[in-house]
């Protein structure tokens, strides 16, 4: 008497139209079935009666026997009801259709709505996304070779540099810090571990090359310069192979000329000076530290 007040189960008003519907439809079929059971029994009646026991059987109709006329009119009233039963009738009844119909539009209605309003807050970002890119395009990226190269081209020997030359190497992780570096296999496997701050990026045919983890594999030089778009100024750093292919790519060559000639395996290509151009010309004396002398020699593309 003084307890509380007893929460009446809540039925979803959606769910009590679908089961008075499949109600509607069960009694539908129901009456369809036992029309058919009467018509079978009284069918069969009035023809024993009329054809087998001879009742009225002066009544015709185009030389029909009455009994026939009655069934064939009532048959085609059974047809009836079997259409409107099975084909006429739309399942949930035409108020059903009309209502989902609405809700189709209103959910409709309601996603447009949220894609207009993210829209609304993305369009910021896609903007400042596009303005980036051509940032990007406007300046040009500078494809940059690095080398260090006898008077002769030797670069290296049994996969090795030949000389140890303490400030080119000071000058090569200056120019290249922060850059994604592009190299050949073997020039990688040259290295005792990847340089720091560099993104490494390793040219090789071999399908399933395994290289530690933050290290980018590629199967081609222009994979390579793709993968690297995003950078301004890509480095290529060897070894032969991977200068050979990227000499018509390139827009800079950073060469280290050590004033000597070497025996190696390995070469730079010449450079066509009809095509390019020396911007930078700087001497550096051989002393305890350099074995060699050298010059840092800049050269661009005419
Ligand atoms: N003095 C310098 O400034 C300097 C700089 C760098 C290197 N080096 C020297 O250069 C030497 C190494 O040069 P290297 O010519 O022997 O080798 P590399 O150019 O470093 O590497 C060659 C490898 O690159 C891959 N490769 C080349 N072209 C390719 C392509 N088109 N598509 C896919 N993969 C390709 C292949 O790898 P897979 O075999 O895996 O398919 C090939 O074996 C070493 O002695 C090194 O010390 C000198």
């Amino acid at each position: 008497m003084f307890g509380k007040k007893k929460n009446k189960p809540q039925i979803d008003q959606e769910q009590l139209q679908l089961i008075q519907n499949a109600q509607r439809r069960i009694k539908q079929k129901k009456r369809f079935y036992s029309h058919v059971i009467v018509f079978a029994i009284f069918g069969l009646i009035l023809y024993t009666f009329n054809v087998g026991l001879g009742l009225a059987d002066e009544f015709t109709l185009a030389t029909l026997p009455w009994s026939i006329v009655i069934i064939a009119f009532w048959f085609i009233l059974l047809f009836w009801h079997f259409l409107n039963v099975f084909l006429f009738q739309t399942f949930m009844g035409k108020d059903w259709e009309q209502k989902q119909l609405e809700k189709l539009v209103n959910k409709q209605q309601e996603r447009i709505e949220k894609l207009k309003e993210n829209l609304k807050n993305e369009a910021p970002h896609i903007a400042k996304s596009q303005i980036f890119n051509e940032n990007l395009a406007l300046k040009k990226q500078n494809l940059t070779i690095i080398v260090a190269a006898g008077e002769n081209n030797a670069i290296g020997k049994d996969n090795k540099l030949i000389w140890h030359l303490r400030d080119d190497l000071k000058r090569f992780k200056a120019l290249t810090s922060g850059h994604y570096i592009i190299m050949g296999r073997k020039t990688f496997e040259s290295f005792p571990k990847p340089l720091p701050n560099r993104t490494h990026v390793v040219i090789s045919r071999q399908e399933n090359y395994q290289a530690p983890e933050g290290v980018l594999v590629v199967n081609s030089i222009e994979k390579a310069i793709e993968i690297a778009k995003t950078d301004l100024q890509p480095f290529i750093i060897g070894g032969g192979e991977i200068y050979k292919q990227a000499m018509h790519l390139a827009d800079k060559i950073e060469i280290t000329r050590v004033h000597e000639e070497f025996e190696a395996d390995t070469f730079f290509p010449e450079i066509d000076t009809k095509i390019w151009k020396k911007t930078n010309d700087t001497y550096h004396v051989k002393d305890e530290n350099h074995d060699y002398e050298f010059s840092f020699l800049t050269y661009e593309r005419k």
